[in-house]
């Protein structure tokens, strides 16, 4: 499995789907950017979440809220006193680390050589002084476990503090620390300070919820696997409004949608579970994580929250506006409960090369042979079809171009013209296009050309007329 994510990484950079940011400069350590392709399916997988939140649901509205916000909201949502990891730092190798990171590897060790028992008690003294916020618990746990600097090998630790994972830069002109700002940490906020505005201006009636797609900052101390923590991500995420008292049925409900969101992607469902949390954050009365399982085990994907009245109510306070919504049915005002659900886009991405990248065993008697794929769901393939002509000449690259110029109207499409066909199909695999549209001798006379199907490598013979019928049968929403 560690060879397979690897071929996972070297096949985003190889293909332009994912480089590491600045790399000309050596990198800029969990900050990536999304290439030619890589922005394509991202956009894609957009689309997917935009479609079945916003355009399916009568009452689900998008909005695009900025990334800066006043400093307040985060005094406001808990963030500034309490968006912390526990840090220590390496005397020696000047090295510092998450403290329970260092802990939940050592876990992960005493695990590997097969030390249960010891794996258990460990499990259990972290989560005791995680959620007792004891930092000295944490240092102590280090010291008596004898958990060295992986760089250094020593155990000369600091002291563990706690360490705010939100960016901070200067607006304006003055730098007395007055106009510092924040780049967000989630999107949420931007969503629960538009509540009103969006409420009256849009005449919502509760339930009803707000969606939202934008960049969210964190500075995460440890960088790790690809772009599954990033210190730059885009979340997905819908907050939605109901009645107080009516918010455990909505979580359920949404608790499920979600997950039939996933699976409708067509992926194998055993890669997909639940995990119901039993430590609930401040804000929250319920709360599951949909987690799929990576090549390094099951990790969260995406967050399903009960999030009470929390957040409005917080807002109410410090910015002393009312967050409160007249219910015309039971003739109430209330602060409604909310339900989030917040995915992370890069994760979503990170899922679909897990599931879609396979090498096939194409051998026979008489040869070695292999290929690469990209077993996209079409819809969500960043090229939708390659047209491609037999030979360089005789009028096929025209004909060619004829069907790429009606079909770019609509669709992502490539054309290829150089390289022996087979080569070409090859080419298109591993980039996972769905279909190869090839232009022969036949095309010019009939007006037919071959398709050339992604998965199955079957060839059919079909009418240049039908091919946008066909496309999006194929691969439209
Ligand atoms: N508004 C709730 C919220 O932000 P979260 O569990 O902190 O909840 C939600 O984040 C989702 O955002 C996660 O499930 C994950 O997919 C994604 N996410 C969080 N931190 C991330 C990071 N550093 N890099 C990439 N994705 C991240």
């Amino acid at each position: 499995t560690d060879d397979f994510f690897k071929s996972v990484v070297s096949h985003a950079k190889e293909y332009g789907f994912v480089f590491q940011s600045s790399e000309i400069y050596d990198g800029l350590s969990a900050v990536y950017d999304y290439g030619q392709l890589g922005s394509e399916l991202k956009n894609n997988l957009k689309t997917y979440w935009w479609k079945s939140m916003v355009q399916l649901h009568e009452n689900i509205v998008g909005i695009d809220a900025a990334i800066f916000m006043h400093p307040t909201t985060w005094k406001a949502s808990g963030h500034v006193d309490g968006f912390n990891d526990p840090m220590i730092d390496n005397k020696d190798s000047k090295k510092r680390y998450r403290a329970d990171q260092l802990i939940e590897d050592k876990i992960a060790r005493y695990e590997a050589d097969g030390k249960t028992a010891e794996a258990a008690g460990l499990l259990e003294a972290l989560n005791t002084a995680l959620n007792a916020d004891d930092l000295a618990g944490l240092k102590s746990i280090i010291e008596e476990h004898n958990i060295v600097c992986p760089v250094s090998g020593t155990k000369n630790w600091t002291e563990v503090r706690q360490f705010n994972l939100m960016f901070a830069t200067q607006m304006g002109a003055m730098a007395d620390g007055a106009d510092q700002v924040y780049l967000r940490p989630e999107t949420a906020q931007g969503i629960f300070v538009n509540f009103l505005n969006v409420q009256k201006t849009g005449r919502m009636k509760i339930p009803f919820g707000i969606a939202q797609i934008g960049k969210a900052f964190r500075n995460e101390v440890i960088a790790r696997q690809f772009i599954m923590r990033m210190r730059e991500f885009e979340q997905m995420e819908m907050q939605f409004f109901c009645r107080p008292g009516t918010e455990l049925e909505w979580y359920n409900k949404w608790k499920e949608t979600r997950l039939k969101w996933h699976l409708a992607l067509g992926f194998d469902p055993a890669n997909y579970r639940y995990h119901d949390h039993d430590k609930l954050a401040h804000y929250a009365n319920a709360a599951v994580d949909i987690e799929f399982n990576f090549p390094f085990g099951f990790k969260e994907v995406e967050g399903i929250h009960s999030r009470t009245d929390f957040d409005l109510k917080q807002h109410q306070e410090y910015s002393k506006k009312k967050m409160q919504y007249f219910d015309p049915e039971i003739n109430q005002n209330y602060i409604p409960y909310v339900i989030e659900t917040s995915i992370g886009l890069d994760r979503l991405f990170l899922t679909v090369l897990c599931n879609s990248l396979v090498t096939e065993d194409l051998s026979t008697a008489e040869k070695q042979d292999s290929r690469v794929v990209l077993k996209f769901p079409p819809a969500l393939a960043p090229v939708k079809a390659a047209i491609l002509p037999l030979t360089k000449k005789d009028g096929l690259p025209e004909k060619a171009r004829e069907i790429l110029n009606t079909l770019k109207l609509d669709y992502n499409v490539q054309y290829d013209e150089k390289d022996a066909i087979g080569k070409r199909y090859r080419r298109q695999d591993a980039i996972g296009t769905p279909i190869c549209i090839t232009v022969d001798y036949d095309s010019l006379e009939d007006n037919t050309v071959t398709i050339r199907h992604r998965d199955s490598m079957e060839q059919e013979r079909v009418a240049i007329a039908d091919l946008e019928r066909i496309l999006n049968d194929l691969a439209g929403w």
